[in-house]
C-alpha cells in the first residue's frame, strides 16, 4: 500500500513561543508544519504551498486572522480554517465563525482541543475528498461509452446530483453549528448582541436549505412542462421588476432591451422565468469578487425574436471565470461562493432549456465579465395547430 502523504498544515502566529511549540506538536503528530510569522506571509505560502488546513491566531499585527481567514476563503472556499483566540476575544471568535471558519481554540492551547479540532476538520476533507472521487469515477463510467450509455448516463446525473446535494449540505451543515454555537454564547452570557448575530446567521442558512430543497425538487421534477403561448418577453420583463431593487441596491445598472416583435410562443414561462432569474443573480453575484472598483457595474439582459428561435442574452462586466470553472460548467455542480452558492443554478437552467429543445451557451474573460445565450426554437403553435394563451403584451 503507498504510503499517505502527511497533511500540510499552515501555522500562522506572531508569537515565537507558540509557532515552535505548536510545530514540534504537529511534526509528532504525523503533519507536515508551514510555519509563518504574519499575515502576509502566511497568505504567500498558501498561495505557493496550498496547504490542507490553516491554524491561525486571531490577533496579529498586519493582516490580523480574519482579514487572512477571508482572503483565505475567498482563494479556496474548500479550506478548513482553525482560528486560535485569547480568553477574551469571543467577539472576534463569533466574527470568525460568521466568516466560515472550522473552529476555533482558546489559549493557553490544549493539545486535546487542538487534536480534537484538526480531526473535525480532517473528517470534513474526507467528506469532499469522496465527493470528488465519486464524481471522477463517474465521469470514467460515461467516457467509456459502453453499450449501454444511456444507463450511465442517468447513473452520472443521478450521482452528480446527489453529490452536488451533499456538498450543500455539508456547507449549510457547518453554517448551522457556527450559528448555534453564536446562540449559545448569547444564551450563556445573556449577551443580546450574539444572540442577534447568531440568529441573523441562522435565518440565512434556514433560508439556504429552503433554497436548496426548491433547486432539488425543481432539478430532479419529472413532470412535463406546462406549455403555454406566451409573449417571450414576459418571463424576462418579470425579472425586471424582481431585481431592479436589489440592482439599485448594488449600484449596478440594470438593463433590458426587449424584442420589438409583438408575438406569442409556445413556451412554458414560469420555466424560463427561473432560468433567467439563476443567470441575472448569477451575473449581480459577478460583481461580489475582485473586480476593477472604477468600472460601472452593468447587467444587460435582452430578448430576441428571430425567424426561428428565441434569444434570450444576460451579459455582465462581472469577474469573468477561471479556466477550470469554465471547464465545469453544466457538466457538474460547481460553485465559488461557498456557503451562499449550490451549483444547482446552472444545471437546472440547462436541464429546463434542453426540455424546451433549447440550448445554451456562454463567453467569459476573467476580470471582464461574461455573456450566457439562450436559444430556443420558436414555435408559435401548439401540436393541434390552434393558438392558445394569453394577450398580447
Ligand atoms: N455571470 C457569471 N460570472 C462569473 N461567474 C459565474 C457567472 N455565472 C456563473 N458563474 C460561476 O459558475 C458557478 C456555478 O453557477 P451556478 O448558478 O450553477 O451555481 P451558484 O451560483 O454557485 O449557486 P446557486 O445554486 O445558488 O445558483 C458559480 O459559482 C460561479 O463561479
Ligand atoms: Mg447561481
Amino acid at each position: 500500500m503507498k504510503a499517505r502523504k502527511p497533511l500540510k498544515i499552515l501555522l500562522v502566529d506572531d508569537e515565537d513561543g507558540i509557532r515552535k511549540v505548536l510545530k514540534i506538536t504537529l511534526e509528532s503528530a504525523g503533519y507536515e508544519v508551514l510555519p509563518a510569522p504574519d499575515g502576509e506571509t502566511g497568505l504567500q505560502i498558501f498561495i505557493q504551498e496550498k496547504p490542507d488546513i490553516v491554524i491561525t491566531d486571531i490577533k496579529m499585527p498586519g493582516i490580523d486572522g480574519i482579514e487572512l481567514l477571508k482572503r483565505i476563503k475567498h482563494l479556496n472556499p474548500e479550506t478548513e480554517v482553525i482560528m486560535i483566540t485569547g480568553h477574551g476575544d469571543m467577539d472576534l471568535a463569533v466574527k470568525s465563525l460568521q466568516y466560515e471558519a472550522a473552529d476555533f481554540i482558546t489559549k493557553p492551547i490544549d493539545s486535546l482541543d487542538l487534536e480534537s479540532a484538526i480531526k473535525k476538520a480532517e473528517d470534513r476533507m474526507s467528506i469532499s475528498r469522496n465527493i470528488k472521487t465519486y464524481m471522477e469515477d463517474l465521469k470514467t463510467l460515461v467516457e467509456e461509452k459502453d453499450k449501454r450509455l444511456t444507463e450511465s448516463e442517468k447513473l452520472i446525473t443521478i450521482g452528480q446530483t446527489i453529490a452536488g446535494m451533499s456538498h450543500a449540505i455539508k456547507n449549510i451543515a457547518g453554517g448551522l453549528k457556527g450559528s448555534s454555537f453564536i446562540l449559545e454564547q448569547g444564551i450563556e452570557l445573556e449577551n443580546r448582541q450574539y444572540l442577534k448575530q447568531g440568529w441573523e446567521m441562522m435565518k440565512g442558512n434556514i433560508d439556504k436549505i429552503t433554497k436548496l430543497s426548491l433547486d432539488l425538487l425543481n432539478y430532479a421534477k419529472t413532470t412535463r412542462l406546462n406549455f403555454q403561448l406566451e409573449n417571450p418577453n414576459t418571463p424576462a420583463r418579470e425579472i425586471v421588476q424582481l431585481m431592479g431593487h436589489k440592482a439599485k441596491e448594488n449600484n449596478i445598472i440594470f438593463k433590458f432591451h426587449p424584442s420589438s416583435e409583438k408575438m406569442l410562443a409556445l413556451m412554458d414561462s414560469d420555466a424560463i422565468h427561473n432560468c433567467l432569474l439563476n443567470l441575472i443573480t448569477n451575473a449581480f453575484d459577478a460583481f461580489n469578487e475582485s473586480v476593477d472598483k472604477d468600472r460601472q457595474k452593468q447587467v444587460t439582459l435582452s430578448c430576441a425574436i428571430l425567424k426561428k428561435e428565441i434569444i434570450y442574452s444576460v451579459k455582465d462586466n462581472g469577474s469573468g471565470m477561471s479556466e477550470t470553472v469554465k471547464a465545469s460548467l453544466f457538466k457538474e455542480f460547481i460553485t465559488t461562493k461557498g456557503m451562499n452558492g449550490t451549483g444547482f443554478g446552472l444545471m437546472t437552467t440547462k436541464k429546463i432549456i434542453e426540455e424546451h429543445q433549447g440550448t445554451i451557451c456562454f463567453q467569459t474573460e476573467p476580470g471582464r465579465g461574461s455573456e450566457f445565450i439562450i436559444q430556443l426554437p420558436l414555435r408559435t403553435k401548439d401540436s393541434k395547430g390552434g393558438v392558445r394563451g394569453k394577450d398580447f403584451h
